[in-house]
């Protein structure tokens, strides 16, 4: 019997250990990949136990680079900033400065393509290259200033061009062209036409920064729009209150309420005034009363 409660006892205090070592490890763990040395919460590497960082916020590490699936995209992590919550990110395909395309589209032609775990207000790309496909050289068409060729991709009838746009303005494709793709990359005010590939891969290779924000990823699982609560940095954001909209029915039972309201209220309104010209009309009987007859007062 003692041995039994013994046992018993020794089990449960291993399980409250195991509890708090659990709980630990979520709030103080860290993991390291190469040159990231820090990747703690929100993020976690494949294979960190289940307790670290959060799953929607997983890199992977291969060769001692950190990488990130998203947009859906490949990119090394070069950088993370838990005080501006910003990631430095470069596509795989252009880190090591070779010839190519993205290695995901990043964008459809008319917009991003929206991930809530990276849609901070600094996810706003300053500009980016568009990579276009055209069936005939464009080359010496002065529409086609700002088209610079990329010489990999270009080949027996397919001319393919990265044209930087610094302002996302609107940009309609020349005839015998389309967009293939589009790679997010820093600003740069200075400059609105790159005259060689070798430029164009400089800006690509530097990559690009985004901002996370695990609040409006769970804004977004609540089916909520998150929005800047503070633009001091870091960012934060809450989700936005929604203004649900009212049904017909809903809208008919207010204005209903609010007229029977209306009439109720006119109604005391009129019995008080009643009131009050009933009662002086009585002190005036009252006082004329006494007026008219002032033997009463006499006699009494
Ligand atoms: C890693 O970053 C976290 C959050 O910014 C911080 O609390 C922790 O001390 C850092 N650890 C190391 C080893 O730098
Ligand atoms: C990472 O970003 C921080 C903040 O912007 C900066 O201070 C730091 O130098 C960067 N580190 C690297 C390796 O680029
Ligand atoms: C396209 O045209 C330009 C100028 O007309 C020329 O320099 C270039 O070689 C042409 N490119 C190809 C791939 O034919
Ligand atoms: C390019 O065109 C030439 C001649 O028209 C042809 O011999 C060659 O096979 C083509 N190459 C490709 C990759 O289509």
């Amino acid at each position: 019997m003692r041995t039994v409660q013994y046992t018993s006892s020794l089990f449960c205090s291993l399980l409250i250990l195991l509890f708090f070592v659990q709980i630990q490890a979520q709030t103080n763990c860290w993991s390291s990949c190469g040159e990231i040395k820090n990747i703690s919460y929100p993020f976690r590497l494949k294979g960190d136990p289940s307790g670290c960082g959060d799953s929607d916020y997983e890199l992977s590490c291969v060769d001692n680079k950190p990488i990130l699936e998203i947009f859906p995209g490949k990119y090394y992590v070069r950088n993370i900033s838990y005080y501006d919550h910003t990631l430095r990110l470069v596509d795989v395909n252009f880190a090591n400065g070779t010839c190519g395309l993205p290695s995901g589209p990043v964008e459809t032609t008319n917009g991003f393509v929206r991930d809530a775990r990276f849609m901070g207000y600094g996810w706003n790309p300053g500009s980016r290259f568009r990579f276009v496909k055209c069936s005939t050289n464009i080359s010496s068409m002065p529409e086609a200033a700002k088209h610079t060729v990329v010489p990999c991709l270009t080949r027996n009838g397919t001319y393919v061009y990265a044209v930087y746009d610094g302002d996302y303005s609107y940009y309609e494709p020349q005839k015998s062209c389309s967009v293939i793709s589009l790679a997010p990359v820093d600003l740069r005010k200075d400059v609105t036409k790159f005259n060689s590939y070798e430029a164009v891969m400089e800006l690509l290779k530097a990559g690009f920064e985004v901002e996370w924000s695990v609040t409006c990823r769970d804004c977004s699982l609540a089916s909520k729009q998150c929005v800047v609560k503070s633009m001091d940095k870091p960012f934060t954001y809450i989700c936005k209150k929604e203004y649900k909209e009212l049904t017909r029915a809903e809208g008919n039972w207010i204005i209903a309420a609010i007229v029977v309201g209306g009439l109720i209220a006119l109604g005391i309104i009129i019995g008080i005034i009643v009131f009050v010209i009933r009662r002086c009309r009585r002190r005036r009987n009252a006082a004329d009363n006494t007026n008219k007859n002032p033997q009463n007062r006499i006699s009494a």
